[in-house]
């Protein structure tokens, strides 16, 4: 029948799109993709609302397991596929979408807002951004410098960075701002660059979307020590500011105290 890959949005149950939500009412089986992203509110809100049991697709489930599971379904059962936030946000999610394809499967997509156009919150305009980045939680070994090097090239071409922060679901683990920005210092360390430096002003962004965000722009060596509360968090490195986002970056500026 169909795989329908349903956006969620950003905050919580009630995001979802009147089309997704019809779709998603009828639908046979339900998974929700839970490891690139979060939503702010329990499985049980949404299975309330749907008035559905969800399964929970982990990594190991879309990546290893769907031809067993969310693929097996899909031959002759209507199946929905949640995704926090827009639909097509993580790579895995194309992956799943190819692999339906090459099995005749028939997809339908229902997209949703992602953090990828929601930063514009920031006043920082949209077609302004260059490559978009990950920062993961360094390991023995495994200390990769590849964000340096992205704000390093966008710098260069006068772009903003956007820097996704590692997700360790499993773990209930969500990087933080700080945590992000000392991971790039640790970097600046070594490469000595100047790329990123306790005078670079960043913003840091909580929550966006939701009823409480968060969003601070100031010194790394300001936002370092700022509390951003719940997950999720990203970072964002501007490049050339117009004059309009200066004025609206003004609205979150953090001031270093005297
Ligand atoms: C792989 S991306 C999520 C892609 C998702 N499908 C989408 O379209 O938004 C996950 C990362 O984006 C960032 N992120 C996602 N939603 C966020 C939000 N509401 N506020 C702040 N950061 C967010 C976090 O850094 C998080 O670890």
């Amino acid at each position: 029948m169909t795989l329908n890959f349903v956006g969620l949005g950003l905050n919580d149950e009630l995001d979802i799109t009147l089309r997704g939500l019809d779709i998603v009412k009828n639908c046979d089986v339900i998974y929700l993709e839970y490891y690139t992203s979060m939503l702010n509110c329990n499985v049980s809100c949404l299975e309330n609302l749907f008035q559905k049991k969800i399964i929970i697709a982990d990594r190991n489930l879309v990546e290893n397991k769907a031809e067993q599971t969310i693929l097996n379904d899909a031959k002759d059962k209507e199946v929905a596929f949640l995704v926090v936030g827009d639909i097509f946000g993580a790579t895995t999610h194309t992956d799943l979408r190819l692999r339906a394809h090459k099995l005749g499967i028939k997809s339908r997509f229902i997209h949703n807002a992602s953090i990828m156009n929601a930063v514009s919150v920031t006043g920082l305009e949209l077609y302004k951004f260059g490559k978009t980045t990950s920062i993961v939680f360094p390991e023995p070994g495994f200390e990769p410098q590849t964000p340096y090097d992205v704000i390093k090239k966008n710098k260069k071409h006068d772009l903003h960075t956007l820097c996704l922060l590692d997700i360790k679901a499993d773990k209930e683990k969500y990087m933080t701002v700080n945590e992000a920005l000392k991971n790039l210092l640790n970097i600046e360390d070594k490469r000595k660059e100047s790329i990123i430096t306790p005078d670079t002003l960043v913003l840091g962004c909580a929550r966006i979307g939701s009823s409480d965000p968060i969003i601070k722009f100031g010194k790394v060596s300001k936002l370092l020590d700022e509390d951003f509360g719940e997950p999720l968090h990203c970072l964002i490195i501007p490049g050339k500011l117009h004059f309009i986002e200066e004025e609206v970056l003004e609205i979150f500026k953090v001031e270093v105290n005297p």
